[in-house]
């Protein structure tokens, strides 16, 4: 696993000089998450209440080897792996490398769960007093629901994943400027993809936006401000591949 693919090289927080925090298991550094180059890399540890500790072991290697679960669905620089790398391997090495990463323990943490609040407030006409609810509705819900759930393993929910759940909002923001690269697996058509709204919505519009998603559903991740919008929107750059490989500042 230390070998495969270098998944600590995202996944693994860096120390001061970029050094890789924990090269092994016996380090509960080890694959507990980082944020690198715009995109955070959650944590690839087990546990019973977030990120993968929600996932099977099935669950787990059939997103390596397709791109998607109804957890979730590759995007930013994980595009990178997949594509490189965990989509050419044997359906044995990812059960196996699933199996080790359910195996190592998480920290202790509040474990999400669903609320029904938000997605009954917009039956009710309530939410769309929230100018993030309001423009969720009309950009996002189309694709992603009202009630924030997956549709089947096309869509990922935005209730509870990894990336809306974590301290930092970098991901959310940056999927929402930039969009989604192609995730490109044998026989697996791509028909829905995240689009970017770089050029539609403002720097208040997406903070709006992401400050919903964030804290709604049973979501713990705080407020977005239009000043982190601004900042990793002069970070990427939509009309090239460095939408993934932003430049470090
Ligand atoms: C170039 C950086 C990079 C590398 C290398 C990388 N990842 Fe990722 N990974 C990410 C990012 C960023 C995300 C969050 C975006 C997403 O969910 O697709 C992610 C998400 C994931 C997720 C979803 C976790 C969740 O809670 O939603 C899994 C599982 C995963 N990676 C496994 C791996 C494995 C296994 C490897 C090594 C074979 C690996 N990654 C290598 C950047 C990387
Ligand atoms: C055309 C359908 C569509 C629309 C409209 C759409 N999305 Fe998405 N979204 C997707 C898909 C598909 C993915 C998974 C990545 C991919 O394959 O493109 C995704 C991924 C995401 C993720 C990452 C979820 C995870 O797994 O961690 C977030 C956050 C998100 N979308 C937020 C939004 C917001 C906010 C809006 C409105 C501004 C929006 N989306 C509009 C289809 C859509």
């Amino acid at each position: 696993m230390q070998a495969g693919g270098h998944c600590g090289s995202c996944h693994s927080p860096r120390g001061f000089a970029m050094n890789e925090q924990g090269y092994d298991e016996t380090d509960p550094a080890f694959l507990s998450g980082a944020l690198l180059d715009g995109w955070y890399a959650p944590a690839l540890r087990g546990g019973s209440g977030n990120g993968i500790g929600r996932w099977s072991e099935d669950e787990l290697a059939a997103y390596l080897k397709t791109g998607r679960s109804r957890h979730g669905v590759v995007f930013g620089s994980m595009l990178e792996a997949f594509n490189n790398s965990t989509a050419f391997m044997t359906e044995d090495d990812l059960r196996a490398m699933a199996h080790y990463m359910k195996s190592l323990p998480r920290a202790p943490e509040p474990a999400w769960e669903y609320d029904e609040t938000t997605t009954a407030s917009f039956a009710g006409g309530m939410a769309e007093s929230q100018p993030g609810a309001q423009l969720y509705l009309q950009k996002c819900s189309y694709c992603h629901g009202r009630d924030g759930q997956n549709r089947g393993t096309f869509i990922p929910p935005l209730a509870g994943p990894s990336s809306v759940l974590a301290d930092t909002p970098a991901s959310v923001i940056n999927i929402i400027l930039n969009g989604a690269g192609r995730v490109v697996a044998d026989g697996v058509p791509d028909s829905y993809r995240m689009p970017p709204y770089r050029v539609q919505l403002t720097d208040r519009e997406i903070a709006d936006i992401a400050t919903f998603v964030r804290t709604s559903w049973g979501n713990t991740g705080g407020a977005v401000t239009p000043e982190e919008v601004r900042d990793l929107r002069e970070r990427t750059d939509p009309f090239s591949d460095s939408v993934i490989l932003l430049q470090m500042r």
